[in-house]
């Protein structure tokens, strides 16, 4: 991506706040949002250390910063230093956008947002009455099963590793958005029948990203099917060992890709107020996967 950064005295400052923060494309992306739209905003990486992140926080609100990101391993920390966080990001457990308004720091989560908007750009429909499976009960986990619930998703069943954390999961989003999440063991029969009715099927383990390409988190691959699509929030390698599988068997699939483009695009409509038009995301998009 061309970048054509000019900094003035009047330049604002946008950053990402995380460890470590030197193979983020946030900087990149943000940089060139603003030089096509001809904004005077720079983004900047600022890698913080633990001790460091409450007074990083008091700096980035007294200085001239409109916002900032937050990346691991500060997702869910960073948190009680803001002064308020959006209903969505408390469920969530994790906010990776902060906005300054009036010299008050808000906290957001555009993760799932960003997962969201890529699966229906690239999917073509929405969650509305489909059964879900979701593998991993991690932080993403968590944000995209609120999103999903939100959606009226008709059911999620979630598979873990450590079936406790899938159980929590579970309890966040049944008692706060609607009753349906379900929680199953890898070696439960019952969960080969969840996958198998299931319309979508989402990983998001880390399993099977790069350097460890040939693993995968789903051993049984009869249970793919042409009617489904397959979702991994992995984008490095684009096409996963569990991408393939599925695709072998009919499947539609999708890579993480856009999520992390459209979690940037949401996280800087949040900062300007700018909404971008479908078509010049296109046209972004595009230099973006270069
Ligand atoms: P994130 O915020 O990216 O979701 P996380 O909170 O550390 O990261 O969650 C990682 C998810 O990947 C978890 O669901 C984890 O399973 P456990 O809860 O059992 O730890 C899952 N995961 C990571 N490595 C895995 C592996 N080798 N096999 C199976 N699941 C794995």
């Amino acid at each position: 991506m061309d970048i054509d950064v000019r900094v003035t005295g009047k330049t604002k400052l946008l950053g990402l706040v995380g460890n470590p923060v030197e193979h983020s494309i946030s900087p990149q992306l943000h940089n060139t949002l603003s030089s096509l739209l001809g904004l005077d905003i720079v983004y900047i990486p600022l890698a913080v250390g633990k001790e460091d992140l409450e007074t990083v926080v008091k700096a980035l609100k007294a200085l001239d910063f409109i916002g900032f990101n937050v990346t691991i391993p500060y997702k869910r920390d960073i948190m009680k230093y803001l002064d308020e966080n959006s209903k969505e990001a408390i469920l969530m457990g994790a906010v990776n956008t902060v906005k300054k308004i009036d010299g008050r720091l808000y906290g957001y989560n555009t993760d799932a947002e960003g997962f969201l908007r890529s699966f229906k750009e690239e999917a073509g429909v929405g969650f509305k009455g489909k059964k879900v499976v979701l593998i991993g009960a991690g932080g993403v986990a968590r944000a995209i099963a609120v999103k999903i619930a939100s959606e009226d998703a008709e059911k999620i069943s979630v598979v873990n590793r450590t079936v406790e954390k899938s159980v929590e999961l579970a309890e966040v989003v049944n008692e706060n958005i609607k009753e349906i999440v379900q929680v199953y063991n890898f070696e439960d029969k019952t969960f080969r029948m969840a996958f198998e009715e299931s319309d979508i099927i989402i990983n998001t383990t880390s399993v099977g990203m790069y350097p460890k390409t040939r693993e995968t988190p789903v051993k049984f691959t009869e249970c793919f099917n042409k009617n489904q699509i397959v979702y991994d929030v992995i984008y490095n390698p684009e096409k996963t060992k569990f991408l393939n599988d599925a695709e072998k068997r009919g499947a539609k699939i999708i890579n993480g890709l856009g999520m992390l483009f459209y979690q940037g695009i949401s996280a800087y409509e949040i900062w300007t107020g700018v909404k971008f038009t479908e078509d010049k995301l296109k046209s972004v998009y595009e230099s973006f996967k270069k």
